[in-house]
């Protein structure tokens, strides 16, 4: 069994159509993994997966981990597997978690376990304006550098921090203690064992280490100017029942603002990492 599927963006993305019939089937989880090794994006269109169906293909495509309660890192009833994305009033999320949505991130830099490998997200409900998903390929934007700018940056190392992740939302002061311990340094160019290398960038990049605040924010926001360039990124404007899988450790994400009130529901569940940033 072969998949069909249609190249979205030269560097990024890919419209795979998946019967949900060959979910469980190992072929096809061979060819989704290969698929999302070449093209960092893929999207399902319409396909509307089941909550049981969505966490089949999480399986099939490596092993499934609850994110929530190892991002907040504190002290909290698990959540459920499928993760609901909203700003609906009375849901699970923190709010400030899904307005850090807003701006380019990878998940899971802060904490001391490897970024997920990919996460997978279907559309239950959207926003009449806005909500669109973006994409970044990190692993484009680094093979695209020059020369001499790999050179500039080789070795450097990254503190990630959820303080700086939440910045343009609140003062550092307003975090609790919990969430302010929460760091992890990366080195800023990530080489992985099958040799595809990216930047590890996006608003958790705190302070380049031996740096200045001031030279740190200007390299990070230089190489975020660069990463989410037209060339290397793929919107995605939702229809209900699309789901979309992305590589996490090749891509940066953000959702585009939408309204508090818009209903938008999100289902998200993700596959563990396996390799750390190295
Ligand atoms: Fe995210």
């Amino acid at each position: 069994m072969s998949l069909k599927y249609d190249i979205l963006k030269p560097e990024i993305g890919a419209r795979v159509y998946l019967d949900r019939a060959g979910i469980g089937n190992p072929q096809v989880a061979q060819q989704l993994l290969e698929l999302l090794e070449t093209h960092t994006v893929l999207v399902f269109p319409g396909i509307d997966l089941s909550d049981g169906e969505q966490l089949a293909l999480t399986d099939a495509l490596g092993g499934r981990i609850n994110i929530a309660t190892r991002i907040a890192g504190l002290e909290r009833e698990k959540t459920a597997e499928v993760y609901q994305v909203t700003l609906n009033e009375g849901a699970a999320i923190e709010k400030e978690y899904v307005l850090g949505t807003f701006f380019w991130h990878m998940d899971g830099l802060t904490v001391d376990v490897p970024p997920p490998k990919a996460t997978v997200l279907s559309a239950r409900h959207l926003a009449p304006k806005g909500g669109q998903t973006e994409f970044a390929s990190t692993k484009a934007a680094y093979a695209a550098l020059a020369e001499d700018e790999k050179a500039e940056i080789a070795g450097l190392r990254v503190l990630h921090t959820v303080t700086a992740s939440l910045r343009e939302l609140m003062p550092p002061g307003a975090l609790d203690a919990a969430r302010r311990t929460l760091r992890h340094e990366h080195p800023l160019v990530w080489t992985r064992a099958n040799g595809t290398q990216s930047l590890v960038i996006g608003s958790t990049a705190d302070l380049i280490n031996g740096k200045s605040q001031a030279e740190s924010r200007a390299l990070l926001a230089r190489l975020l100017d660069w990463t989410v360039q037209p060339a290397f990124t793929y919107r995605h404007n939702w229809s209900h029942g699309d789901c979309v899988v992305w590589d996490n450790t090749s891509a940066l994400h953000r959702v585009l603002p939408y309204a508090v009130d818009s209903g938008r529901m999100m289902h998200r569940t993700t596959i563990a990492g396996l390799e750390s940033v190295a």
